[in-house]
């Protein structure tokens, strides 16, 4: 049982009380790295990765939890955790366990939809024999959000090859290929209905998320993250390069808009076939370019500063001049999902 999470864009730490039955957030006096690695690798992450603990001041009247003044370092971190009522300064533990959701804020919307270097730093080429096959996100230094169809037939992670910081094939030249360690694919995913099209792969050695890499983890949704202007979703995909050169893919991108479900439901458009974990997206412009993200791509929003993974892209008939609009699958709705098979290989 899981029972650290974080909460909202503030990345606040909040840990279940078994006594309270209630999440509670923790006082920082006393806090320190330590506890912080020891949450996240609670959480799923892998201690070498830890990013940084940091602290906010709470507002909320209700309880806390606060470091024991005696504590066994070596103990669980519900352990060292006694209730409190109040916390010293009113301060109160944020917890960063990557250094997730930045992106270089640079030619975004420009009309030729091409991609620039260090936009979208978690989009990675997933490659089978040196072709591209799907998209997909960096969520950790060891950690690739992707669709489970695109793995299905796939599975063996001696196939894959993962490309980050890449733009365009020429890129493959100069980059290392990143070798994968394991290949996870949602249990319940139904190729049918497509629910639960949602995969993990763990990487063999750890991606250098330096800043000067152009590689870097987009955030994972927060419980209680509200993402506030709703008309602001990108989408990336490796296509075609359009000025001739056919052999050439390049990383493009589009602003998209989240279309009610009820119409993508309907019979205009997918006829009942939008299940409870997904929803749909389609370009903002008139005329854009981008059909959908690739098969396994982010959907990714801008809130507070920080990029979140919304959504992994599943399906869509848009490019068959029908004008409908991509399906995404809910990424909000896979976070326990994520995390449970983070933790269960985070040491491999
Ligand atoms: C999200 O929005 C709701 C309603 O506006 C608000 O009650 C809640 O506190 C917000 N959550 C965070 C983490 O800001
Ligand atoms: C409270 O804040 C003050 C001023 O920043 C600081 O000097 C003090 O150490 C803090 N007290 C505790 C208990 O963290
Ligand atoms: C879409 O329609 C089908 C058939 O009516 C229904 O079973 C399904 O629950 C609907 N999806 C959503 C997200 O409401
Ligand atoms: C990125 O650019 C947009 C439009 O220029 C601006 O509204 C937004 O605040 C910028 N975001 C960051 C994180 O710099
Ligand atoms: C994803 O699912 C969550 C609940 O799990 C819901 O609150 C959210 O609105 C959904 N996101 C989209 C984009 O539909």
């Amino acid at each position: 049982l899981c029972s650290v999470r974080l909460h909202g864009s503030s990345f606040l730490l909040q840990i279940y009380s078994t006594q309270t039955k209630a999440w509670r957030s923790v006082c920082s006096h006393g806090w320190t790295d330590q506890q912080g690695r020891a949450s996240c690798q609670s959480i799923g992450y892998s201690r070498a990765t830890y990013f940084k603990s940091g602290q906010q001041t709470t507002s909320s009247n209700g309880g806390f939890l606060r470091v024991k003044s005696d504590l066994i370092p070596e103990a669980f971190i519900s352990q060292q955790l006694v209730l409190s009522n109040t916390c010293p300064n009113n301060s109160v533990v944020t917890l960063h366990c990557t250094d997730c959701g930045s992106g270089i804020n640079s030619s975004r919307a420009s009309r030729s939809s091409l991609a620039s270097v260090g936009s979208w730093p978690w989009q990675v080429s997933l490659q089978v024999s040196g072709v591209h096959r799907c998209g997909g996100a960096i969520i950790s230094p060891y950690w690739i959000v992707t669709a489970a169809h695109c793995v299905m037939r796939t599975s063996s992670p001696a196939d894959w090859s993962v490309y980050a910081g890449i733009m365009d094939r020429l890129n493959t030249l100069f980059n290392p290929a990143y070798s994968v360690s394991h290949v996870i694919m949602h249990e319940d995913f139904n190729i049918l209905t497509r629910e639960n099209d949602v995969a993990l792969m763990r990487l063999s050695r750890p991606l250098d998320i330096t800043a000067s890499s152009n590689i870097g983890p987009v955030c994972l949704p927060n419980v209680g993250l509200n993402v506030t202007v709703p008309q602001s979703y990108w989408i990336t995909r490796f296509d075609r390069s359009r000025n001739g050169d056919s052999g050439s893919v390049q990383l493009m991108e589009a602003q998209v808009s989240v279309v009610d479900t009820t119409e993508c439901n309907s019979s205009i458009a997918y006829n009942g076939k939008i299940s409870q974990d997904m929803f749909c997206a389609r370009e903002t412009e008139a005329g854009a370019r981008i059909c959908h993200a690739d098969t396994g791509g982010p959907l990714v929003t801008l809130t507070d500063g920080l990029w979140w993974l919304i959504g992994d892209s599943i399906w869509g008939e848009h490019c068959t001049g029908q004008k409908k609009p991509g399906v995404y699958g809910n990424v909000t709705s896979y976070l326990d999902w994520i995390h449970r098979h983070m933790k269960k290989h985070q040491d491999d």
